[in-house]
């Protein structure tokens, strides 16, 4: 595996990748890899297509107060994982490669960025959607890999490349987790032994009261549910919400796809989860 940190160095492989009548495919990272990361290379594999994954700790997408400084880094570690996946490119570019001097643009997806953790993390949305959009030009992929476990991001990175032409299909893959159900995220660390314990409590949580939403139960009902159990493991909630899958609008319309997102905080450490309501 290549690393690369200059973009003209980049652009020369791909070219390299393009002349041999290869294809791209892109798994944009922020590094601290675990399975879940995996699972976007492996699900990006294919004969005759390149894989390029991208690790930037994107300061535009983390809010006054958050965990930028304290993000874990260890690229060491994710080079090593990533050849062992069989990634052809880590693209690694440093803050002032991304961002230099002078920079000065800002892409917002109005809507699907607004609601859940658009409005628990001012900004958050815009930093992603900017820095996506200069990876896809970057590198140019004809497919983006995304995970599920960022719902609310996998929507907007959609509305975002149908709204700006971009051409390159978004592949969304579903969430990677621990053996007890826990979600895999890079933020599980910052969790000591008994928060760790208590925090099977989110996708517990909401597969119950997606099965109950699911079997036609109340929906005031079950959303009580969610909020009681994780109120009783210790959990701070910022939201649980049962959205359209598609618009993430709260109070869907009947028929449409439904999916379940939570987020909340468990001492310093905010956790996100979602799963599919699969109506019965
Ligand atoms: P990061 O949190 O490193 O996640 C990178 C990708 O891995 C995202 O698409 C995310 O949804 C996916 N992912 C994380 N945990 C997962 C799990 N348990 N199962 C499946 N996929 C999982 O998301 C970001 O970085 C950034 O916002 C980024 C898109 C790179 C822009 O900076």
């Amino acid at each position: 595996m290549q690393t690369i940190r200059q973009i003209a160095t980049l652009r020369e492989a791909i070219a390299a990748f393009r002349a041999a009548g290869e294809s791209v495919a892109l798994v944009p990272t922020m590094g601290a890899l675990h399975a879940g990361h995996i699972a976007l290379i492996e699900a990006a594999k294919r004969p005759g297509r390149r894989i390029v994954a991208s690790i930037f700790v994107n300061p535009r997408q983390f809010g006054a107060g958050e965990d930028l400084t304290r993000y874990p880094r260890r690229e060491a570690t994710d080079s090593q994982m990533l050849t062992r996946a069989g990634c052809d490119v880590l693209w690694a570019p440093a803050v002032e490669e991304m961002y230099p001097q002078g920079f000065a643009t800002n892409i917002s997806v109005s809507g699907v960025s607004d609601g859940l953790d658009g409005a628990a993390r001012p900004g958050h949305f815009d930093g992603v959607a900017t820095v996506v959009s200069k990876l896809f030009n970057q590198v140019r992929p004809d497919v983006a890999l995304f995970g599920e476990k960022d719902f609310q991001q996998l929507a907007v990175i959609r509305r975002l490349v149908a709204d700006l032409d971009f051409g390159i299909e978004i592949i969304g893959v579903p969430t990677q987790r621990e053996d007890d159900g826990l979600a895999l995220s890079s933020r599980n660390i910052y969790l000591d032994e008994a928060e760790r314990a208590r925090a099977v409590a989110l996708p517990r949580a909401l597969g119950v009261a997606a099965r109950e939403i699911g079997r036609g139960g109340e929906v005031a009902t079950a959303m009580a549910g969610a909020h009681d159990m994780l109120s009783a493991a210790g959990f701070v909630i910022d939201y649980v919400a049962l959205v359209d899958a598609e618009t993430l609008t709260e109070h869907p319309e009947s028929g449409r796809p439904l999916r379940l997102l939570a987020a909340a905080r468990l001492g310093a450490t905010r956790l996100i989860d979602n799963v599919a309501v699969e109506m019965q």
